[in-house]
């Protein structure tokens, strides 16, 4: 594979996204950037969320909170449906960064899990881990991810 290729092969496994440096803080920055954006009256906490399509653009999201809890819809499933919303359902996510505004860890969560992999099954999301900054496949975050087709 070409040396400037996104995607690094280890072993026989499926080739995986290579992400730069630069590329990551970038993410991180919009990601601390939108999170101020967030409506969380009820938990207080402040989450954002920036992805990287395959096309090189970068959409982001916050937490959006509802009296109705149930109803919140968390910071990467407001950046993903964002980057739809903008330029239609062919969205491949190449990576994923999710900040928040107490400095703790916050991986996402169960749902957005599902959500990241439908739209990027070989996505390397960056988050806040129990022992600092962490980076993560999707695949690893959510094993068996459900696929209709
Ligand atoms: N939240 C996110 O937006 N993303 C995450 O990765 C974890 C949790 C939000 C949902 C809710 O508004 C608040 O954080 C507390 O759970």
């Amino acid at each position: 594979m070409a040396h400037h290729s996104i995607f690094s092969e280890f072993g026989l496994g499926m080739p995986t996204i290579k992400v730069s440096t630069v590329t990551r803080e970038r993410l991180l920055r919009a990601a601390r950037k939108v999170m101020k954006n967030a409506y969380a009256p009820f938990s207080n906490f402040r989450v954002g969320a920036a992805i990287l399509t395959s096309k090189g653009q970068v959409f982001v999201g916050c937490n959006v909170e509802n009296s109705s809890y149930g109803m919140t819809n968390c910071a990467e499933r407001t950046a993903i449906f964002s980057a739809i919303a903008k330029h239609g359902p062919k969205l491949e996510i190449r990576a994923v960064a999710v900040a928040n505004d107490h400095g703790v860890p916050c991986s996402p969560c169960g749902a957005c899990r599902q959500v990241i992999y439908e739209f990027g099954p070989r996505a390397i999301v960056f988050y806040e881990g129990k022992k600092g900054p962490k980076q993560s496949l999707i695949t690893d975050l959510l094993p068996e991810g459900f696929r209709l087709k």
